[in-house]
């Protein structure tokens, strides 16, 4: 996955276009690239390396332009390197492209390609597509709109492109198919900005339209933007909305990594989630997307949750609320798993597919697939106008804001958010749940953000945990009903910030195996909190305290039977059972996040890692 930026008006291009880059880093960050136009003279900068690295290559370049395309890269095609990396160029160097995602059919293209005389400088499939967008304009002598059309109508994958003719400065052509991309409209259509989200125009423009799947869009200086199906030329009526994120959200907001930040903002984000949804005054839960939906929800057969990493853990802990709760039983699948197993899918069974950045190919595929065998799939979504949000048949959204760093904290717990407050509506309307029971846990659901905030003010007693653990070389979590996938949560987090080899477990799994881990060198964190078989997993604590593992427990606040056996113990606020995941959690991300920091790891940018797979 890459971020792409682009802009075309009359201001100059390269600050914008670099400060975008800049911002869409968290997308993918081997290479980066600028090309600029000033109607005259082109200039290209690209390198291996982040956009700072070609920020001092380009600055001491002439960088003037009106119009400008910048891209940083997630590798797919072709290892980081120079040639690699984006801008790429025609043959004839008339033409220049940015692009994310993956033309799957390149290498039939290209051999069709060099067998008419086209040389290649990079491996990127990217730069077959800009020959190929060459080779249709020469041969039907059509104009760069038309010829970008016909090109991708013979490419198979996914893209966001934004291309331009060196000969013409003043139009830039964008088009997608799986990656998103957005275009922010200046005043009297005097200024034109393009890009993978809008976080690199949110200052200049509040005006933007996200491009549909199959849509390719026509951007003249002056002119309305016409956008065009891609399949049939068909005219497209652009959708201008108004944009609602905030520069400050985007920027750190003070904190050290944005990682940080995420984990703060969980109390508002939690509430934000169930903003307008949760009345517990009025003892009712109400979202639209269910409501207009209920039978299905209510006469499933099953439920069968779809996601990748950590939305799969938020599926896992939803498995026990749908069940638990609603009785409905739920199967918990990883997408790329459930997309080839040739799944039995019924017209009876509701699919929830859950997914922070909306653009998950796996989970995006599987979507597909349970649509195509009439399933009747839910979305749950973090991304305003992605794709899966699109691709479902309907969703709700988590309110938790844009998440840049790549660790997924804030979705994880508005993800729960969501999924609960389905559950206990499900729950009582099936009458699964008794009205006074329902109002205890719309309750206790409004005092959860609290309890989060009282939670992230120990954040330096935990700090001091971490500081004891940096150097560990390998790590177990363990947890029971509802927490055991926030063990796996626990254990996926310090896996991807501190590359500690880390593994969650049910806490009575411990005797079947991984108990042999277990000396004096092995840090082991135990969810021991007091709703859910507490006495079980106080005595999962003694036979790893009798092989002299060290302990870290996260119990409820006035604990004292564990305090006596374990190492250090983290307090949490007493809640509900169902709700123990939206505390539990939080103890996990900061440990997580101290121990990487000590480690001097790139807590936002972990290595080998982007925020969201839109690749196989
Ligand atoms: C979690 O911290 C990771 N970034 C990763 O496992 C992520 O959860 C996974 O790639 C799914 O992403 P999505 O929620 O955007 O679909």
């Amino acid at each position: 996955m890459c971020g792409i930026t682009g802009y075309l008006g009359h201001r100059e291009a390269y600050p914008i276009v670099m400060n975008g880059l800049q911002r869409l880093e968290y997308r993918g960050y081997d290479s980066a690239g600028i090309v600029l136009s000033d109607g005259e003279n082109v200039k290209l900068f690209k390198t291996k390396g982040k956009v700072s690295s070609l920020r001092k290559i380009a600055e001491k370049n002439d960088v003037h332009g009106n119009l400008g395309l910048g891209h940083t890269r997630w590798a797919t095609h072709g290892i980081p390197n120079d040639e690699n990396s984006h801008p790429h160029f025609s043959n004839s160097g008339n033409i220049a492209i940015v692009h994310n995602g993956i033309i799957e059919n390149y290498d039939t293209i290209k051999k069709e390609l060099i067998a008419r005389g086209y040389t290649f400088k990079s491996d990127t499939d990217t730069e077959v597509l800009v020959n190929l967008i060459e080779e249709v304009k020469i041969k039907n002598n059509c104009k760069l709109g038309k010829a970008v059309q016909m090109a991708l109508s013979t490419a198979v994958g996914a893209y966001a492109i934004a291309v331009f003719d060196v000969n013409e400065p003043t139009e830039i052509i964008v088009a997608r198919l799986g990656s998103p991309i957005a275009i922010g409209i200046g005043e009297n259509n005097e200024e034109f900005f393009v890009a993978s989200d809008a976080s690199p125009f949110i200052e200049y423009t509040k005006d933007a339209i996200y491009l549909d799947d199959e849509e390719l869009a026509i951007i003249k200086l002056g002119k309305e933007i016409r956008i065009r199906k891609i399949k049939d030329d068909s005219f497209v009526e652009p959708h201008i909305q108004e944009l609602k994120l905030n520069l400050e959200q985007i920027e750190k907001g003070g904190f050290k990594h944005f990682m940080l930040k995420e984990i703060h903002e969980q109390p508002h984000a939690i509430q934000d989630t169930y903003r307008g949804r949760l009345l517990a005054s009025k003892g009712i839960i109400k979202m639209g997307s269910v409501d207009n939906n209920i039978g299905k929800f209510l006469n499933a057969n099953r439920i069968i949750i779809v996601a990748c990493g950590t939305s799969w853990h938020a599926g896992l802990v939803a498995e026990y609320l749908f069940e638990d709760l609603a009785r409905i039983p739920v199967e918990v699948e990883y997408a790329s798993e459930f997309r080839y197993r040739n799944p039995i899918i019924n017209k009876n069974d509701v699919v929830i597919a859950i997914s922070q950045s909306g653009e998950t190919a796996d989970t995006l595929a599987a979507i597909k697939l349970a649509k195509s065998q009439g399933a009747f799939v839910f979305g749950v979504c973090n991304v305003v106008g992605s794709s899966i949000a699109r691709e479902t048949d309907t969703g709700a959204y988590t309110h938790a804001g844009p998440e840049i760093g790549v660790a997924s904290t804030k979705a994880f717990t508005t993800q729960i958010t969501v999924l609960a407050l389905m559950a206990l509506k499900l729950g009582n309307l099936k009458g699964e749940i008794s009205n006074s029971r329902f109002n205890t846990f719309l309750q206790e659901m409004t005092l959860i953000p609290s309890k989060v905030e009282e939670l992230l003010k120990i954040n330096s007693e935990i700090e001091k945990i971490a500081a004891i653990y940096k150097d560990a070389t390998n790590c177990l979590y363990l947890g029971r009903g509802y927490n055991f996938p926030v063990a796996l949560e626990g254990a996926l987090k310090l896996k991807e910030i501190s590359y500690i080899h880390a593994e969650g477990y049910p806490a009575a799994e411990m005797k079947h195996g991984p108990i042999a881990l277990i000396d004096e060198h092995m840090p082991v964190v135990v969810i021991a909190t007091k709703k859910g078989h507490y006495d079980k997993v106080v005595s999962n604590i003694q036979e790893i305290k009798s092989r002299n593992g060290k302990l870290i427990a996260i119990v409820t606040k006035g604990d004292t039977i564990v305090k006596e056996i374990a190492d250090h113990v983290i307090e949490i606020p007493e809640t509900v059972e169902p709700f123990t995941p939206l505390l539990s959690t939080i103890p996990l991300q900061l440990l997580s996040y101290h121990i990487a920091v000590m480690r001097g790891c790139n807590v936002d940018q972990p290595r080998n890692l982007a925020k969201s797979v839109t690749v196989e």
